[in-house]
């Protein structure tokens, strides 16, 4: 195994959590057993921090708001040790029709229907969706706060944030935000150059990287038709062979990669690709390597 196995704090929490994730955005319906099966398979895999959101459900099946919180809900009231085994983070702020509210009151309302849905009675980490601009960033700081001293919620997080955007709320904070959650993967390669990843490395921020296999694009059979999606699959493949491995082992070896140490946020429905993701956690990217994924997203050489 590479460095990028062990366990490791979110931030500068108490909680402590493994180099990959598991995502809900795509759990939808109504049979629990399956649901069952997939986060335990998540959990076995050590991928012990389960991110969800508030508006999960609307999509991918789903059939409304709040349908993946409520899923794992009802997974977590009949098999309650699972709680215990996890870091449950979800998200707020995303309104269809609003589309963002992050005031004072949305938070507070969306906190207290997460809890219920999620039959929890703490969010271990609550992060911003996207963010509201209409809302000035004290007034969101002093609702996570109360949030937070009242105990329900452990931690903070943003996702979809500038570096702007996120040391402005940080200013307003009084404790450390523990994540930011970016768009990273081999083919979504900004957030290493716009200072996003380097704010979290000087802040102790732990990125979260949504949709690490480009949301299925970069994954093992696909044959895409855009042209930034089809040179780095090429090159994911060249990778694989050298590597002994899949392409989308090798796409989320790039995410392991660097050294603000992102977390990749899995997304599969499937139990047995669950499991087959931490393949990437034997794979140690070269410098050359690495930086030849970036030049295929591009299009582009190295400057
Ligand atoms: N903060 C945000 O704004 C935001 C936005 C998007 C996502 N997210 C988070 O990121 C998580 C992951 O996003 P994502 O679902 O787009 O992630 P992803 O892991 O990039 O893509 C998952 C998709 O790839 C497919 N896939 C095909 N072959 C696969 C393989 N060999 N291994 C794994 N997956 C394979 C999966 O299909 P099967 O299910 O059939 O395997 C699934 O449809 C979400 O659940 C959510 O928690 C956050």
């Amino acid at each position: 195994m590479s460095t990028h196995a062990s366990l490791r704090p979110l931030g500068q929490s108490g909680l402590t959590v493994g180099p990959i994730a598991y995502g809900l955005w795509r759990f939808v319906g109504n049979d629990v057993p399956a649901a069952r099966t997939r986060i335990e398979a998540a959990l076995a895999a050590g991928m012990n921090l389960i991110d969800v959101a508030a508006v999960y459900g609307l999509d991918w099946g789903g059939q409304a708001f709040g349908e993946s919180e409520d899923l794992l809900g009802r997974v977590l009231s009949q098999t309650p040790g699972l709680r215990g085994r996890m870091v449950l983070a979800t998200k707020f702020g995303i309104i269809p029709g609003i589309p963002y509210d992050s005031s004072a009151e949305a938070v507070t309302r969306s906190c207290e229907a997460s809890l219920k849905r999620l039959r929890t009675d703490v969010i271990d980490l609550f992060q911003v969706h996207r963010p509201d601009v209409l809302t000035h960033p004290e007034e969101l700081a002093g609702a996570l706060t109360r949030l937070r001293e009242a105990g329900k919620i452990r931690e903070a997080g943003v996702s979809n944030y500038t570096t702007g955007q996120t040391r402005l709320l940080q200013h307003h904070l009084g404790f450390p935000l523990a994540t930011l959650q970016p768009e990273f993967s081999a083919l979504a390669v900004e957030p290493a150059f716009d200072g996003v990843l380097d704010l979290a490395m000087e802040a102790r921020m732990t990125p979260l990287a949504w949709s690490p296999l480009g949301g299925g694009k970069l994954t093992d059979g696909v044959d895409a038709a855009d042209p930034a999606t089809r040179r780095v699959n090429a090159r994911l493949d060249e990778l694989a062979a050298s590597h002994g491995t899949t392409r989308s082992a090798v796409a989320l070896a790039f995410v392991l990669r660097h050294p603000a140490r992102p977390i990749p946020i899995l997304g599969t429905q499937n139990p047995q690709r669950i499991a087959a993701a931490t393949d990437a956690l034997k794979i140690d990217l070269s410098r050359a390597e690495w930086y030849s994924l970036v030049v295929a997203a591009r299009g582009v050489p190295m400057p």
